[in-house]
């Protein structure tokens, strides 16, 4: 059997997590790995099916989060020609392409429902249709899959379907966070040295035993890549140096700093997001004050069977709109037909929302184009 050796760690849960993968390696078993975002899920699919008789057949890594709902599918499973817009030819999905092999589909818990409908089914009978096809296909693919997300979560709440959560945990392997590791934090950055040493030609002089301490209690929320990031800028910035807890401090505040510029956009995201909720709460209150106008125009009609004047006047001074006020003077003010309450309620809400279309619009719940037609057909 080939053994990879990139799968580094020498901590007991490493070993232990090496021992269960090379124990499935060899299995047909579907496999869902768990951990954080750069705790080497990948490296660990990656090491089961190099050591797997599939070894020398394809690895087809799939990432279900990036690829958009609608395409997911024709990537996974392939199409026909003609079965979408752009589609000339019939083309193979991963499923096919990794036959023999294996396919990794990572960040599975962003997988569509739709599409996991038809994953469920390859789980099950491992057949599956082309897009654009009602003809089974088979292909013999060994299926790993992973996630950073709570399944548990997911399921409760319906993103993900229970059965095929099941169906996928027959052998769960957690990947340890970095922070867990302990020595393998430093045995990681010296394996990642030597890598950059021989990719950029420099000579490394090493950590001091404070900066090797540090680097042990540090929490790595990025885990490995993090780390790896790490030793390359540390390489090739502080050339020549002996890194000390200082300089080491220093790369992790600049690494941090610059992930809150990167967290940025997302901050502007949520003050929209405030824009729109506050907008919200702005237009529920003025659904209230039309809906008790109307309630009270409605007690009115019932007094009296006609508007008269009188109160039109009121909804004249009331109103700073000239539009308005143009409809206010040029009508009766007396409704008569149904059409005259429409057209009467729209002069209403237009008044309430200062002129304002779009808002009155909303809060008649007709289109804008809807309410210009109306404006123009009542001469409002
Ligand atoms: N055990 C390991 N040994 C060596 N390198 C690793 C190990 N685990 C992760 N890495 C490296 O860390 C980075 C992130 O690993 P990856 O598998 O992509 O993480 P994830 O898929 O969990 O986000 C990669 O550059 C990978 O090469
Ligand atoms: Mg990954």
């Amino acid at each position: 059997m080939k053994r990879d050796s990139n799968f580094i760690g020498k901590s007991q849960l490493v070993t232990q997590l090496r021992e269960l993968a090379l124990q499935v390696a060899d299995t047909e078993i579907t496999v869902l790995i768990i951990g954080e975002t750069g705790a080497g899920k990948e490296v660990l699919a990656r090491f089961i099916h190099a050591n797997s008789r599939r070894a020398d057949k394809s690895f087809i890594p799939v990432n279900c989060g990036a690829i958009p709902s609608g395409i997911l599918e024709s990537e996974l499973f392939g199409h026909e020609k003609g079965a979408f817009t752009g589609a000339f030819q019939s083309r193979k999905g991963y499923f096919e392409s990794a036959d023999r092999g294996t396919i990794f589909l990572d960040e599975i818990g962003e997988m569509p429902l739709e599409t996991q409908v038809k994953f469920l089914r390859v789980l099950e009978t491992g057949e599956f249709q082309r897009v654009g096809s009602s003809d089974s296909v088979y292909a013999d693919t060994r299926i790993i899959a992973a996630t950073n997300k709570n399944m548990f979560q997911a399921v409760a709440d319906g993103n993900f379907r229970e059965d095929l959560y099941y169906r996928l945990r027959s052998v769960e392997l957690q990947i340890p966070p970095l922070r867990e590791r302990g020595p393998d934090i430093l045995l990681l950055a010296e394996h990642f040295v030597h890598e950059f040493e021989r990719k950029h030609g420099v000579i490394f002089e090493g950590f001091t035993h404070e900066a090797g301490e540090l680097m042990l209690r540090y929490p790595w929320p990025g885990n490995i890549r993090e780390l790896r990031n790490l030793v390359e800028s540390l390489l090739i910035l502080e050339k020549g140096k002996r890194i000390t807890p200082e300089i080491l401090e220093k790369h992790l505040i600049q690494r941090s700093r610059h992930k809150s510029l990167v967290h940025e956009p997302a901050k502007q995201d949520n003050q929209e997001l405030n824009i729109i909720y506050r907008s919200l709460i702005q237009l529920r209150q003025d659904i209230n004050d039309v809906r008790q106008l109307l309630e009270r125009l409605i007690e009115e009609r019932q007094e009296r069977p006609l508007l008269l004047p009188d109160n039109t006047a009121r909804i004249q001074s009331s109103a700073s709109n000239p539009v308005t006020e143009e409809r206010a003077s040029g009508t009766s003010g007396a409704v008569n037909s149904l059409d005259d309450l429409e057209k009467k309620t729209i002069a209403e809400t237009l008044a309430v929302c200062e002129g304002n279309k779009r808002k009155t619009a909303g809060l008649l719940g007709i289109t804008e184009r809807t309410l210009y037609r109306k404006i123009k057909a009542y001469g409002l």
